[in-house]
């Protein structure tokens, strides 16, 4: 496969993750276009990302100029149309495999054969994602880790039936972007879920064997064994919903107990504490 000179790159939904990759995307010099179902979430995610924008400039890391530049290379949209003459074009919508597969059918009805076509699924397989396009050596994964400008990695997903090429392309777009990427195959969970996920329902069951708070077990994690957050507060980050169905996706495909979402954290996403994005998770946030 023939790949293009990444130059213009789209994002498909603009919530934590997307937003972040744009704010990366534009601050590495790339026209990008982002697309949201509504105006209202578009202008949402482009205040979020002139707020961070404008926290580094009050802090030095940005000159002004560079941020007016950056902001200036961003454009929102509410149509897929718009993602006609993207070079690469990264998919961060709902984790529900039936929405992605529609969504890489109409792209790839919209955009050039050599488009790059790339997905930051948690939990889902890259291949089935690319089972619904007829060239599917077009499709790579591109996971990001929450949140993403702070981040540093990025998992360059090789689905079964992904090109050198693409993989390769999508490889560099992660060194350009200023990550550290890495390479794998389209294992359940790739590398860091394929461990944390498990890691955090071991947490959270944690909470009530040894009958102790959140706050409690954060502080158990962060100073005894050195997380940089703790993972009630991490989880609160990720998402509960996120949290829970990227669980339900590996214990699905890997039927190993540990994977399952305990029922304490399955009961919290019923009720809509999901975390920050919904004001209440293990935490309250204003
Ligand atoms: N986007 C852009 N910029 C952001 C941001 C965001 N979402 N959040 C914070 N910033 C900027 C802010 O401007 C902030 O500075 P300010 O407070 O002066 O405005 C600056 O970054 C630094 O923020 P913090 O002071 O909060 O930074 P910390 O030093 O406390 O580090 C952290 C924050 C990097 C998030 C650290 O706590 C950490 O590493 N936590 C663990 C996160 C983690 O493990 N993520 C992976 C989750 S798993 C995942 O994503 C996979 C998925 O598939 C489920």
């Amino acid at each position: 496969m023939t790949v293009p000179e990444i130059r213009k790159i789209g994002v498909v939904g603009l919530g934590a993750m997307g937003a972040g990759i744009a704010q990366l995307a534009i601050e590495a010099g790339y026209h990008t276009v982002g697309r949201e179902v509504a105006d209202e979430f578009g202008e949402r995610a482009l205040e979020r990302v002139a707020h961070f924008l404008q926290r580094k400039v009050d802090k030095g890391q940005l000159t002004g100029e560079a941020r007016e530049a950056a902001l200036a290379r961003f454009s929102l949209t509410t149509e897929l149309t718009d993602f006609a003459d993207c070079d690469l074009v990264i998919e961060a919508i709902v984790e529900e495999l039936d929405v992605k597969l529609a969504l890489f059918s109409e792209l790839e009805s919209i955009v050039r054969p050599d488009t790059i076509l790339a997905t930051n699924t948690s939990a889902l397989s890259v291949t089935e994602i690319a089972s619904a396009v007829s060239m599917p050596e077009r499709v790579v994964g591109m996971h990001f880790f929450n949140p993403a400008p702070l981040m540093p990695l990025v998992e360059i997903v090789r689905a079964e039936l992904s090109s050198d090429e693409a993989v390769e392309a999508a490889y560099a777009v992660g060194e350009r972007l200023g990550r550290r990427p890495i390479r794998c195959h389209d294992t359940p969970g790739f590398v860091v879920n394929r461990i944390l996920i498990p890691l955090l329902n071991d947490c959270i069951r944690v909470l009530d064997e040894a009958r102790i708070s959140p706050e409690d077990l954060d502080t158990a994690m962060t100073a005894g064994a050195g997380w940089p957050m703790g993972p009630c507060m991490l989880v609160d980050l990720v998402g509960i919903d996120v949290h829970v169905h990227a669980s339900e996706a590996l214990y699905e495909k890997l039927r190993e107990p540990r994977m399952a979402p305990p029922p304490r954290i399955v009961a919290m996403k019923n009720a809509g504490l999901l975390g920050r994005k919904s004001g209440r998770g293990f935490y309250a946030y204003d």
